[in-house]
């Protein structure tokens, strides 16, 4: 038995993304993006100008075992590196059969899915949107707003993370700074 083995409740601040008395908070700063963007000198210029925050995710530790669900809060922040814009790493599932669920809950992007045989998707997030990413499909998200992209994600926790060619391949689309709206590019 753990805490998470009886019902239980926790507050989550949809203005500024943060859960209360989180088990595990995830901070993923500019260094920590080494060899996800397209123009790694413009990284390079950000991490030596303060080296800012990109996201950070708010999580209980649910047990990781089938029949449980792992939920999260997601904060991205708004910026460019580049012309492109702030985004998370992405990661497929280990165990291959589970999806999952994100809801925006304020800011504007794109949830960024693919497989692993060459199909994608982007995906608006706004306000009130929900996105599935079913099973076998990578997800990133992308903020492309002024303010941060706030998300609520759940999926079954036994689900496990497995970057697999992410950092080697990416994704097969980039959204760039773009007027009116961002251009997704090769
Ligand atoms: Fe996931």
């Amino acid at each position: 038995m753990s805490n998470y083995d009886v019902p239980f409740g926790v507050g989550v601040d949809f203005e500024t993304g943060v859960m209360d008395n989180p088990d595990r908070v995830i901070t993923r700063r500019a260094s920590d993006m080494r060899g996800y963007y397209a123009n790694p000198e413009a990284l390079e210029a950000l991490i030596a100008s303060g080296d800012p925050i990109h996201y950070m995710v708010y999580e209980k530790a649910i047990p990781e075992r089938q029949g449980h669900l792992l939920f999260c809060m997601s904060v991205l922040q708004p910026g460019r590196v580049g012309n492109e814009y702030f985004l998370t790493k992405g990661h497929y599932h280990t165990e291959v059969d589970t999806a999952e669920t994100y809801l925006c809950v304020g800011g504007r992007g794109y949830l960024l899915m693919k497989t692993e045989d060459g199909q994608w998707a982007a995906e608006k997030m706004e306000k009130g949107r929900m996105v599935y990413a079913p099973p076998l499909w990578a997800h990133r998200s992308i903020n492309t707003g002024s303010e941060p992209l706030i998300s609520f994600c759940v999926y079954p926790a036994h689900a496990g993370h497995n970057y697999g060619d992410i950092q080697t391949q990416g994704f097969p689309r980039r959204i760039m700074q773009g007027e009116p709206e961002p251009r997704l590019v090769k």
